[in-house]
């Protein structure tokens, strides 16, 4: 088990110690692991390839740790309650003895079908104990798992499973396991041998593949877990999150297992079959952590008080949210009428690309405020820099949001294509990695996350890159070209706005816009349909033939009072058409 910070004093101490002593303080975390054969040195490191190593030479396998290291003390505790869609379902409940068999059994599954330490195997699954299984058989074995998101499209599944290269999928699970073994030996992995790939939307182009691995992943999600939920032993943690997104990897699947704590899995969604199912939920289970999205949050505010109002949840002890900003008013909401105002809120700052929580309160420790994701964790040293790369010091300042040391569970690569790992993430800033969102820093060095300043929208804490959106909606035969920008939902948090040019003079809006939503739905998935289409005569331009997006998002928001200078444009008539064309 990695240390617990049992108090604020104690959390500044810890923080100065993880940065004089970075090895020194990560070495002592991940001594608390199974490890197969100690590493010879903490950390290598340049940001400038980038080439980061954490715990080199160090070999083990992550899932002895989730499954194998718990079997004398948890054999009989359960280590994933299932709550099915249908409330009239039993729960599913399996203990840590059961789990190891069943990872075990679809291990040797893979193996007798010819899967070996390196390949890629392509996980496409609705929310069920399964998948967490065949995303632990995988790493048993030491294959990659690649999971995607069960909403995504039959295409955008095609597009991950050739950039992967996977190698397996879609048998019938009965069929696979039937008599095979219930144990497994685990594969030696090295420390920075894969773990998983998993996709996640940029500015450009098509989603990358960000990657993990085995050891430091490992001994990060563990030690966040364990510290910013200040987990304790017996608890039930329900993480709402999907797998296939990196919140359900790292705190359904690996923190909560690593750490030996019981982690709920949700099959359905929270309206169904009313907007008192989380409630219902977490009552039942008695759930002690709960960790969901704050568009969640601000659709069952939405719905009314009524569905909280006789439904006590005493085992709640602390709150989370993830993945965008929170508005005050749903954290009020939140803390007051979920939490009942003696749960702790923590609103944890993280990516795909930081593997685990980088900037938050750590659970009835760090003294919180509404919107704040406060300070950041031990071993995490972020800085505020301006366009110019330069670090902007002290409080009450606004900037770019970078980190300059590496933490153990940091990206490695973008699977395949090192160089863009590299403009991505470590080229924009000299000697920093790039997070690509904006961020205040107020005058108690507390962390506010704006959004992204990047093309990326945040649509219910989705990731979604507007190019995309972009390509898929271009694939219409009457559009010519299309640009798409995020604006202000109240539930979503982000809306998409697409402003496309036509050939033909459109008369049928309804059947056209139709026609979109179903091709973006093919392309990517419904989650990036647009909320909003405009046929726009043109798309403003700088002479460079850049699209001024600036423009665009103004009117998107709703606010033309001001669109700042448009007269470098190529074509500034365009413009008041488009103004008055708003939807
Ligand atoms: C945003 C999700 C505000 C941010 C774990 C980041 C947040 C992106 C927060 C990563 C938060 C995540 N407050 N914004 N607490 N958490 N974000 O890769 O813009 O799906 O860059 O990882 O979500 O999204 P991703």
């Amino acid at each position: 088990m990695t240390s617990q910070i049992n108090s604020f004093e104690e959390y500044k101490t810890e923080y100065a110690r993880s940065v004089a002593d970075p090895e020194g303080f990560w070495a002592e975390q991940a001594a608390t692991f199974q490890w197969k054969k100690p590493w010879k040195s903490v950390l290598k490191w340049n940001f400038k390839e980038p080439d980061i190593k954490w715990f080199l030479g160090g070999k083990l396998n992550i899932t002895e740790n989730v499954l194998d290291r718990h079997l004398a003390a948890r054999s009989k505790q359960t280590a994933i309650i299932w709550e099915p869609n249908d409330p009239n379902t039993k729960p599913g409940k399996i203990t840590y003895k059961q789990l190891y068999q069943q990872v075990c059994q679809f291990a040797n599954a893979l193996k007798a079908q010819g899967v070996k330490k390196g390949d890629r195997v392509c996980i496409y699954m609705p929310m069920t104990p399964e998948l967490a299984v065949a995303v632990l058989a995988c790493a048993r074995i030491g294959a990659i798992h690649s999971v995607v998101f069960a909403g995504f499209s039959a295409n955008s599944v095609a597009d991950r499973i050739k950039d992967a290269g996977c190698t397996v999928g879609d048998y019938w699970w009965h069929e696979i396991i039937a008599g095979k073994r219930k144990s497994c030996k685990a594969q030696q992995m090295d420390s920075e041998d894969p773990l998983f790939i998993l996709y996640t939307s940029g500015s450009t182009g098509k989603p990358k593949g960000v990657v993990h691995t085995h050891g430091g992943y490992m001994v990060y999600t563990e030690y966040t877990f364990r510290n910013v939920f200040q987990y304790q032993d017996k608890e039930i943690f329900w993480c709402t999150a999907d797998i296939g997104w990196i919140t359900g990897h790292s705190y359904i699947i690996y923190g909560p297992l690593l750490a030996g704590a019981t982690s709920l899995i949700f099959e359905g969604v929270p309206t169904y079959p009313d907007p008192g199912r989380f409630w219902d939920v977490i009552k039942r289970h008695k759930v002690n952590i709960f960790y969901t999205a704050p568009t969640a949050i601000r659709a069952l505010m939405a719905a009314g008080d009524e569905w909280v109002k006789n439904r006590r949840m005493p085992s709640l002890r602390v709150l989370g949210t993830v993945g965008e900003p929170i508005n005050e008013e749903a954290w009020y909401w939140y803390h007051e009428k979920i939490g009942k105002k003696r749960c702790p809120i923590v609103d944890t700052w993280w990516q795909t690309e930081t593997g685990g929580i980088m900037i938050t309160p750590i659970a009835g420790i760090t003294p919180t405020k509404p919107c704040f994701a406060t300070l950041p964790l031990p071993g995490v040293q972020p800085v505020l820099v301006d366009a110019n790369g330069t670090e902007i010091i002290g409080n009450d300042v606004e900037g770019m949001l970078c980190i300059k040391y590496p933490w153990p569970s940091i990206i490695r690569t973008t699977y395949g294509d090192h160089e863009r790992c590299r403009q991505n993430y470590f080229a924009t800033f000299k000697n920093m990695y790039f997070t690509g969102d904006g961020v205040r820093r107020d005058h108690d060095g507390y962390y506010r996350i704006i959004g992204r300043v990047d093309d990326v929208i945040n649509v219910s804490g989705h990731r979604i890159g507007t190019a995309e959106v972009e390509d898929a909606i271009n694939k219409h035969e009457d559009i010519v070209e299309s640009a798409v920008v995020g604006f202000p939902h109240d539930i979503k948090g982000q809306g998409i706005y697409a402003y496309v040019i036509v050939t033909e003079q459109i008369t049928d809006h309804a059947a056209f816009k139709k026609q979109v939503l179903d091709i973006v739905a093919k392309e990517i998935g419904p989650i990036a349909k647009p909320d909003k289409i405009q046929i726009v005569p043109g798309l403003p331009k700088t002479r460079s033939g850049k699209i001024m997006r600036r423009i665009f998002r103004k009117i998107a928001e709703g606010d033309t009072s001001n669109l700042g200078d448009i007269s470098t444009l190529l074509n500034p008539e365009v413009v008041e058409e488009i103004k008055m064309g708003a939807v």
